[in-house]
Protein backbone atom coordinates (compact mmCIF):
# COMPACT_ATOMS: atom_id res chain seq x y z
CA UNK A 1 0.00 0.00 0.00
CA UNK A 2 2.86 1.89 0.51
CA UNK A 3 5.00 1.63 -2.55
CA UNK A 4 1.45 1.63 -4.32
CA UNK A 5 0.97 5.24 -3.06
CA UNK A 6 4.96 6.14 -3.35
CA UNK A 7 4.93 5.20 -6.98
CA UNK A 8 2.04 7.09 -7.81
CA UNK A 9 2.87 10.28 -6.36
CA UNK A 10 6.64 9.99 -8.19
CA UNK A 11 4.28 9.07 -11.17
CA UNK A 12 2.23 12.37 -10.62
CA UNK A 13 5.02 14.47 -9.86
CA UNK A 14 7.05 13.04 -13.14
CA UNK A 15 3.43 14.20 -14.79
CA UNK A 16 3.61 17.84 -13.13
CA UNK A 17 7.58 18.30 -14.11
CA UNK A 18 6.47 17.15 -17.69
CA UNK A 19 3.83 19.40 -18.23
CA UNK A 20 4.81 22.37 -16.94
CA UNK A 21 8.46 22.35 -18.07
CA UNK A 22 8.94 25.81 -18.45
CA UNK A 23 8.24 26.91 -14.49
CA UNK A 24 10.50 23.84 -13.45
CA UNK A 25 13.43 24.92 -15.53
CA UNK A 26 13.34 28.02 -13.57
CA UNK A 27 13.05 26.44 -10.05
CA UNK A 28 15.83 23.40 -11.17
CA UNK A 29 18.64 25.77 -11.53
CA UNK A 30 18.12 27.25 -8.36
CA UNK A 31 17.11 23.69 -6.64
CA UNK A 32 18.23 23.41 -2.88
CA UNK A 33 18.80 20.46 -2.78
CA UNK A 34 18.54 20.20 1.15
CA UNK A 35 16.10 18.64 3.51
CA UNK A 36 15.88 21.54 5.65
CA UNK A 37 13.30 23.97 5.58
CA UNK A 38 14.84 26.90 4.98
CA UNK A 39 18.38 26.01 3.96
CA UNK A 40 20.80 28.06 1.86
CA UNK A 41 19.94 28.24 -1.62
CA UNK A 42 21.99 26.82 -4.39
CA UNK A 43 22.79 30.60 -5.81
CA UNK A 44 22.93 32.98 -3.29
CA UNK A 45 20.01 36.01 -3.83
CA UNK A 46 16.10 36.23 -3.34
CA UNK A 47 14.87 35.25 -6.19
CA UNK A 48 15.20 34.76 -9.85
CA UNK A 49 15.61 38.63 -11.25
CA UNK A 50 12.48 39.03 -13.80
CA UNK A 51 13.31 39.60 -17.24
CA UNK A 52 11.00 42.94 -18.44
CA UNK A 53 8.78 41.05 -20.82
CA UNK A 54 7.07 38.32 -19.09
CA UNK A 55 7.58 34.87 -21.31
CA UNK A 56 4.10 35.05 -23.31
CA UNK A 57 2.76 31.59 -22.43
CA UNK A 58 3.24 32.63 -18.53
CA UNK A 59 0.35 35.64 -18.81
CA UNK A 60 -1.94 33.30 -20.80
CA UNK A 61 -4.56 31.69 -18.48
CA UNK A 62 -4.78 28.29 -17.91
CA UNK A 63 -6.77 26.84 -20.83
CA UNK A 64 -9.88 25.23 -20.30
CA UNK A 65 -8.29 21.36 -20.44
CA UNK A 66 -5.40 22.61 -17.85
CA UNK A 67 -7.92 24.07 -15.47
CA UNK A 68 -9.57 21.06 -15.09
CA UNK A 69 -6.66 19.03 -14.94
CA UNK A 70 -6.38 16.97 -11.82
CA UNK A 71 -3.69 14.67 -12.59
CA UNK A 72 -0.52 17.06 -12.63
CA UNK A 73 1.34 18.51 -9.32
CA UNK A 74 1.60 22.09 -10.87
CA UNK A 75 3.03 23.29 -7.93
CA UNK A 76 6.54 21.29 -8.09
CA UNK A 77 5.66 19.79 -4.88
CA UNK A 78 8.18 16.54 -3.27
CA UNK A 79 4.97 14.81 -1.40
CA UNK A 80 8.43 12.51 0.32
CA UNK A 81 9.61 15.68 1.96
CA UNK A 82 6.41 17.42 2.15
CA UNK A 83 8.08 20.61 0.99
CA UNK A 84 8.36 22.67 -2.49
CA UNK A 85 11.47 24.60 -3.79
CA UNK A 86 10.69 28.15 -4.08
CA UNK A 87 12.02 30.17 -7.00
CA UNK A 88 14.52 31.50 -4.57
CA UNK A 89 16.33 28.14 -3.87
CA UNK A 90 15.00 27.79 -0.57
CA UNK A 91 12.66 25.09 0.56
CA UNK A 92 9.38 25.53 2.09
CA UNK A 93 7.17 23.29 3.85
CA UNK A 94 3.49 22.58 1.88
CA UNK A 95 1.59 22.32 5.29
CA UNK A 96 2.05 24.31 8.22
CA UNK A 97 -0.22 26.71 10.46
CA UNK A 98 -1.55 30.11 9.86
CA UNK A 99 -2.01 32.22 13.42
CA UNK A 100 -4.31 35.19 12.16
CA UNK A 101 -6.67 36.09 15.54
CA UNK A 102 -4.71 33.89 17.52
CA UNK A 103 -3.70 36.02 21.12
CA UNK A 104 -0.63 35.64 22.21
CA UNK A 105 -0.81 32.83 24.56
CA UNK A 106 -3.05 31.05 21.75
CA UNK A 107 -0.51 31.81 19.38
CA UNK A 108 2.32 30.48 21.39
CA UNK A 109 0.62 27.72 22.14
CA UNK A 110 -0.43 26.70 18.89
CA UNK A 111 3.39 26.98 17.65
CA UNK A 112 4.37 24.96 20.27
CA UNK A 113 2.10 22.40 19.36
CA UNK A 114 2.64 22.72 15.85
CA UNK A 115 6.56 22.43 15.60
CA UNK A 116 6.22 19.34 18.47
CA UNK A 117 3.83 17.49 15.73
CA UNK A 118 6.55 18.30 13.66
CA UNK A 119 4.33 20.92 11.69
CA UNK A 120 7.74 23.54 10.58
CA UNK A 121 5.55 26.36 8.34
CA UNK A 122 4.41 29.34 10.06
CA UNK A 123 2.34 32.21 9.08
CA UNK A 124 2.04 35.26 11.02
CA UNK A 125 1.94 38.93 10.51
CA UNK A 126 2.42 42.87 12.15
CA UNK A 127 -1.51 42.64 11.31
CA UNK A 128 -1.83 39.92 13.35
CA UNK A 129 -0.07 41.56 16.52
CA UNK A 130 1.27 37.87 17.35
CA UNK A 131 4.92 37.86 15.91
CA UNK A 132 6.40 38.45 19.31
CA UNK A 133 4.49 34.86 20.49
CA UNK A 134 5.80 33.11 17.15
CA UNK A 135 9.32 34.42 17.82
CA UNK A 136 9.22 33.22 21.83
CA UNK A 137 7.61 29.90 21.00
CA UNK A 138 10.34 29.12 18.43
CA UNK A 139 13.45 30.33 20.83
CA UNK A 140 12.04 28.22 23.42
CA UNK A 141 11.61 24.69 21.38
CA UNK A 142 14.15 22.63 20.84
CA UNK A 143 13.84 22.87 16.92
CA UNK A 144 16.54 24.09 15.05
CA UNK A 145 15.76 27.23 13.38
CA UNK A 146 16.84 26.39 10.46
CA UNK A 147 14.06 23.36 10.05
CA UNK A 148 11.41 26.23 10.94
CA UNK A 149 10.11 28.18 7.47
CA UNK A 150 8.36 31.74 9.04
CA UNK A 151 6.35 33.96 7.15
CA UNK A 152 5.90 37.22 8.04
CA UNK A 153 4.15 40.36 6.24
CA UNK A 154 4.65 44.51 6.00
CA UNK A 155 1.13 45.83 6.19
CA UNK A 156 0.35 49.10 3.74
CA UNK A 157 0.69 51.43 7.14
CA UNK A 158 4.03 50.60 7.19
CA UNK A 159 4.85 51.15 3.36
CA UNK A 160 5.78 55.18 3.65
CA UNK A 161 8.91 53.81 5.85
CA UNK A 162 9.80 50.01 4.81
CA UNK A 163 13.21 49.86 6.19
CA UNK A 164 12.19 50.67 9.71
CA UNK A 165 8.93 48.09 9.17
CA UNK A 166 11.44 45.12 8.04
CA UNK A 167 13.78 45.86 11.01
CA UNK A 168 10.47 46.03 13.96
CA UNK A 169 9.39 42.67 12.44
CA UNK A 170 13.39 41.49 12.70
CA UNK A 171 13.87 42.80 15.97
CA UNK A 172 10.03 41.66 17.09
CA UNK A 173 10.36 38.05 16.06
CA UNK A 174 14.17 37.85 17.10
CA UNK A 175 14.99 34.34 15.50
CA UNK A 176 18.15 35.87 13.58
CA UNK A 177 16.01 36.18 9.95
CA UNK A 178 12.79 36.19 8.38
CA UNK A 179 12.10 33.04 5.56
CA UNK A 180 9.63 34.81 3.86
CA UNK A 181 7.91 38.26 4.21
CA UNK A 182 4.97 39.36 2.05
CA UNK A 183 3.47 42.30 1.14
CA UNK A 184 -0.06 42.13 2.93
CA UNK A 185 -2.29 43.75 0.43
CA UNK A 186 -1.79 46.35 -2.71
CA UNK A 187 -1.40 49.75 -1.46
CA UNK A 188 0.26 53.37 -1.75
CA UNK A 189 4.10 52.87 -1.70
CA UNK A 190 3.59 49.28 -2.49
CA UNK A 191 6.38 48.84 -5.17
CA UNK A 192 8.93 51.11 -3.10
CA UNK A 193 8.04 48.54 0.00
CA UNK A 194 8.80 45.61 -2.17
CA UNK A 195 12.21 47.23 -3.35
CA UNK A 196 13.46 48.07 0.29
CA UNK A 197 12.53 44.11 0.59
CA UNK A 198 14.41 43.15 -2.09
CA UNK A 199 17.34 45.32 -0.37
CA UNK A 200 16.82 43.24 2.77
CA UNK A 201 16.95 40.15 0.74
CA UNK A 202 19.99 41.25 -0.72
CA UNK A 203 21.92 41.89 2.67
CA UNK A 204 20.37 39.02 4.14
CA UNK A 205 18.39 39.87 6.71
CA UNK A 206 15.00 38.00 4.49
CA UNK A 207 15.47 34.98 2.70
CA UNK A 208 12.20 35.23 0.07
CA UNK A 209 10.30 37.89 -0.85
CA UNK A 210 6.50 37.64 -1.75
CA UNK A 211 2.58 39.19 -2.47
CA UNK A 212 -0.57 38.62 -0.63
CA UNK A 213 -3.94 39.21 -2.27
CA UNK A 214 -2.04 40.39 -5.34
CA UNK A 215 -4.54 38.93 -8.40
CA UNK A 216 -3.85 38.81 -12.38
CA UNK A 217 -4.29 42.34 -12.61
CA UNK A 218 -2.27 43.54 -10.10
CA UNK A 219 0.43 41.31 -11.00
CA UNK A 220 0.49 42.04 -14.73
CA UNK A 221 0.65 46.10 -13.36
CA UNK A 222 3.02 45.42 -10.45
CA UNK A 223 5.99 42.93 -11.82
CA UNK A 224 7.35 44.75 -14.39
CA UNK A 225 7.75 47.69 -11.80
CA UNK A 226 10.30 45.26 -9.66
CA UNK A 227 13.60 43.34 -9.75
CA UNK A 228 12.97 40.37 -8.04
CA UNK A 229 9.77 37.55 -8.75
CA UNK A 230 8.25 37.16 -6.34
CA UNK A 231 8.61 33.50 -4.40
CA UNK A 232 5.03 33.22 -3.28
CA UNK A 233 1.69 34.61 -3.65
CA UNK A 234 -0.70 34.01 -0.87
CA UNK A 235 -4.48 34.47 -1.82
CA UNK A 236 -8.06 33.49 -0.53
CA UNK A 237 -8.41 29.99 -1.41
CA UNK A 238 -10.90 27.32 -0.45
CA UNK A 239 -13.66 25.43 -2.18
CA UNK A 240 -16.28 27.95 -2.43
CA UNK A 241 -13.60 30.03 -3.51
CA UNK A 242 -11.16 28.36 -5.68
CA UNK A 243 -9.62 31.07 -8.26
CA UNK A 244 -9.40 28.82 -10.74
CA UNK A 245 -7.42 31.32 -13.42
CA UNK A 246 -5.65 32.88 -10.92
CA UNK A 247 -3.54 29.88 -9.46
CA UNK A 248 -2.40 28.73 -12.90
CA UNK A 249 -1.84 32.00 -14.03
CA UNK A 250 0.47 32.25 -10.86
CA UNK A 251 1.99 29.05 -11.07
CA UNK A 252 2.86 29.40 -14.65
CA UNK A 253 4.77 32.56 -13.76
CA UNK A 254 7.08 29.89 -11.78
CA UNK A 255 5.62 31.62 -8.19
CA UNK A 256 4.62 29.12 -5.68
CA UNK A 257 0.84 30.02 -4.70
CA UNK A 258 -0.19 29.56 -0.75
CA UNK A 259 -3.95 29.75 0.47
CA UNK A 260 -5.74 31.51 2.79
CA UNK A 261 -9.20 30.80 4.83
CA UNK A 262 -8.60 27.06 3.83
CA UNK A 263 -11.77 26.46 6.13
CA UNK A 264 -13.50 29.63 4.76
CA UNK A 265 -12.65 31.53 7.72
CA UNK A 266 -14.43 31.44 11.08
CA UNK A 267 -18.08 31.72 10.60
CA UNK A 268 -17.52 29.73 7.53
CA UNK A 269 -15.82 26.76 8.69
CA UNK A 270 -19.26 24.34 9.72
CA UNK A 271 -20.61 25.23 6.03
CA UNK A 272 -17.34 24.35 4.34
CA UNK A 273 -16.79 21.22 6.86
CA UNK A 274 -20.06 20.12 6.60
CA UNK A 275 -20.52 20.27 2.76
CA UNK A 276 -22.11 17.03 1.76
CA UNK A 277 -19.59 16.76 -1.17
CA UNK A 278 -16.55 17.14 1.02
CA UNK A 279 -17.96 15.01 3.75
CA UNK A 280 -18.75 12.03 1.81
CA UNK A 281 -15.22 12.09 0.26
CA UNK A 282 -13.96 12.16 3.88
CA UNK A 283 -15.96 9.26 4.76
CA UNK A 284 -14.99 6.97 2.21
CA UNK A 285 -11.14 7.45 2.80
CA UNK A 286 -12.00 7.61 6.40
CA UNK A 287 -10.64 11.37 7.49
CA UNK A 288 -11.72 14.38 8.10
CA UNK A 289 -13.29 17.16 5.86
CA UNK A 290 -10.35 19.05 7.15
CA UNK A 291 -7.81 16.76 5.75
CA UNK A 292 -9.62 16.42 2.46
CA UNK A 293 -9.80 20.55 2.18
CA UNK A 294 -5.85 20.42 2.67
CA UNK A 295 -5.36 17.53 0.62
CA UNK A 296 -7.07 19.22 -2.21
CA UNK A 297 -4.74 22.24 -2.02
CA UNK A 298 -1.50 20.33 -1.89
CA UNK A 299 -2.83 18.25 -5.35
CA UNK A 300 -3.94 21.82 -7.02
CA UNK A 301 -0.43 22.51 -5.86
CA UNK A 302 -1.48 25.35 -3.39
CA UNK A 303 0.32 25.45 0.04
CA UNK A 304 -1.51 25.38 3.08
CA UNK A 305 -1.66 27.34 6.14
CA UNK A 306 -4.72 26.60 8.27
CA UNK A 307 -5.28 28.18 11.39
CA UNK A 308 -6.10 26.82 14.76
CA UNK A 309 -5.93 27.04 18.86
CA UNK A 310 -6.64 23.18 19.09
CA UNK A 311 -3.42 20.74 19.47
CA UNK A 312 -5.79 17.81 17.76
CA UNK A 313 -6.59 20.56 15.07
CA UNK A 314 -2.95 21.00 14.49
CA UNK A 315 -1.60 17.44 14.44
CA UNK A 316 -4.66 16.18 12.18
CA UNK A 317 -3.87 18.82 9.37
CA UNK A 318 -0.64 17.85 9.24
CA UNK A 319 -1.52 14.31 8.84
CA UNK A 320 -2.47 14.52 5.15
CA UNK A 321 -0.27 11.75 3.46
CA UNK A 322 -2.04 8.41 4.01
CA UNK A 323 -4.50 9.19 1.45
CA UNK A 324 -5.11 10.60 -2.24
CA UNK A 325 -7.92 12.36 -3.81
CA UNK A 326 -8.84 10.44 -6.79
CA UNK A 327 -9.03 12.67 -9.96
CA UNK A 328 -12.60 12.13 -10.18
CA UNK A 329 -13.04 13.75 -6.42
CA UNK A 330 -10.95 16.04 -7.16
CA UNK A 331 -13.17 16.87 -10.08
CA UNK A 332 -16.85 16.59 -7.44
CA UNK A 333 -14.55 19.63 -5.30
CA UNK A 334 -13.59 22.10 -8.33
CA UNK A 335 -17.47 21.80 -9.11
CA UNK A 336 -18.31 23.36 -5.71
CA UNK A 337 -16.58 26.68 -6.81
CA UNK A 338 -18.89 29.78 -6.10
CA UNK A 339 -16.69 32.56 -6.26
CA UNK A 340 -18.05 32.97 -3.05
CA UNK A 341 -14.84 35.49 -1.04
CA UNK A 342 -15.35 35.18 2.60
CA UNK A 343 -13.22 38.55 2.88
CA UNK A 344 -12.89 41.69 1.05
CA UNK A 345 -9.26 41.76 -0.42
N1 LIG B 1 -2.85 37.23 3.68
C1 LIG B 1 -4.06 37.50 4.14
O1 LIG B 1 -4.66 38.52 3.81
C2 LIG B 1 -4.70 36.52 5.06
C3 LIG B 1 -6.04 36.68 5.41
C4 LIG B 1 -6.62 35.76 6.27
C5 LIG B 1 -5.87 34.72 6.77
N2 LIG B 1 -4.54 34.58 6.42
C6 LIG B 1 -3.71 33.47 6.95
O2 LIG B 1 -4.38 32.24 6.64
C7 LIG B 1 -4.53 31.49 7.83
C8 LIG B 1 -5.75 30.61 7.76
O3 LIG B 1 -6.94 31.38 7.85
P1 LIG B 1 -7.83 31.40 9.18
O4 LIG B 1 -7.05 30.85 10.29
O5 LIG B 1 -8.33 32.78 9.36
O6 LIG B 1 -9.07 30.51 8.76
P2 LIG B 1 -9.22 28.95 8.43
O7 LIG B 1 -7.90 28.28 8.50
O8 LIG B 1 -10.03 28.83 7.20
O9 LIG B 1 -10.14 28.46 9.62
C9 LIG B 1 -9.72 28.49 10.94
C10 LIG B 1 -10.80 27.83 11.75
O10 LIG B 1 -10.83 26.44 11.42
C11 LIG B 1 -10.85 25.66 12.59
N3 LIG B 1 -10.09 24.44 12.35
C12 LIG B 1 -8.77 24.33 12.09
N4 LIG B 1 -8.44 23.04 11.90
C13 LIG B 1 -9.58 22.32 12.05
C14 LIG B 1 -9.86 20.95 11.98
N5 LIG B 1 -8.91 20.05 11.68
N6 LIG B 1 -11.15 20.55 12.20
C15 LIG B 1 -12.11 21.44 12.48
N7 LIG B 1 -11.89 22.77 12.55
C16 LIG B 1 -10.62 23.21 12.34
C17 LIG B 1 -10.21 26.52 13.65
O11 LIG B 1 -10.73 26.18 14.91
P3 LIG B 1 -9.78 25.60 16.09
O12 LIG B 1 -8.98 26.75 16.58
O13 LIG B 1 -10.75 25.07 17.06
O14 LIG B 1 -8.95 24.52 15.48
C18 LIG B 1 -10.62 27.93 13.24
O15 LIG B 1 -11.86 28.28 13.80
C19 LIG B 1 -4.60 32.57 8.91
O16 LIG B 1 -4.41 32.04 10.19
C20 LIG B 1 -3.52 33.51 8.45
O17 LIG B 1 -2.26 33.03 8.81
C21 LIG B 1 -3.96 35.47 5.57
Amino acid sequence: MKLMLASTLTFLFLLGMTACGQAQTTQDTSAAGESAASSAPAESGAGETLSSEPAAESIMPASEGEKNSTTVNPGHFNFETATVTLNSGYEMPIMGLGTYSLSDEECYNSVTALLEAGGRLIDTAYMYHNEAAVGRAIRDSDVPREEIFVITKLYPSQFDDPEAAIQLALDTLDIGYIDMMLLHHPGAGDVEAYLAMEQAAADGKIHSIGLSNWYIEELEEFLPQVNITPALVQNEIHPYYQEPDVVPYVQKLGITVQGWYPFGGRGHTSELLGDDTISTIAENHGVTSAQVILRWNLQRGVVVIPGSSNPDHIRENLDLFGFELTDEEMTQIAVLNRDEKHDWY
